[in-house]
């Protein structure tokens, strides 16, 4: 992950671009409309890709998310790519003094996330994976599995089975 120390006069402005859209896919419909308005915020998308009204796809540094083909991110989940680097941090600073660190997000072809899950910076969410609702995804989680909980961990696995190819991509 890279660290961050200032801002400059060109990200406050993307910033208020990318806040104002985020905005916007708060009340859009149907989710062509929010995928859109996500993508134009500089988030990666892919084709057949559904994200819900209300998710929330991190303000800071959206490019750094990317999204395959074919994935549903449902209602409330919340993708992160900054936190703060507590590496200096001391006491009598205040949490906000230490910069911030960034990490690039990216959810594989297929993979669903359920409602209300936090995907945190540095993730990677293989290919068909299913995150259980309201869970915290804290390291990757490999591809064809169901991951739940806070940390999400692995719960089943489907990735030996034998492959479907009836099914239309
Ligand atoms: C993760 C999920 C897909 C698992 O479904 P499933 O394979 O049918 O699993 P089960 O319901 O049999 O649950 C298996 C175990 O995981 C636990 N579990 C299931 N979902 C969980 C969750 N979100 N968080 C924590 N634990 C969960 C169950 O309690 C159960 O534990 P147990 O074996 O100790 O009893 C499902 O629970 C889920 O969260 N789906 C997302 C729902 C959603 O977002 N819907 C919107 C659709 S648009």
């Amino acid at each position: 992950m890279s660290i961050v120390q200032h801002r400059s006069l060109k990200s406050i402005i993307k910033g208020i671009w990318t806040h104002s859209l985020s905005i916007l896919t708060m009340f859009t419909f149907p989710y062509q409309v929010t995928v859109a308005c996500h993508r134009m915020r500089g988030v990666k998308i892919g084709k057949k890709s559904h994200v819900a009204r209300g998710v929330i796809l991190d303000d800071r540094n959206p490019e750094l998310i990317e999204i395959g083909k074919g994935v549903a991110v449902t209602s409330g989940v919340m993708i992160l790519c900054h936190q703060r680097d507590l590496k200096n941090y001391r006491p009598g600073m205040y949490a906000m003094h230490c910069p911030f660190k960034e990490g690039r997000v990216v959810i594989k072809d297929g993979a669903h996330i359920g409602i209300g899950a936090i995907i945190m910076p540095g993730v990677t969410i293989g290919e068909g994976a299913i995150i259980g609702a309201g869970s915290v995804v804290t390291h990757d989680i490999p591809p064809y599995c169901v991951a739940v909980g806070s940390p999400a961990k692995v719960i089943r696995s489907f990735a030996n089975m034998e492959i479907n190819s009836s099914t239309t991509k």
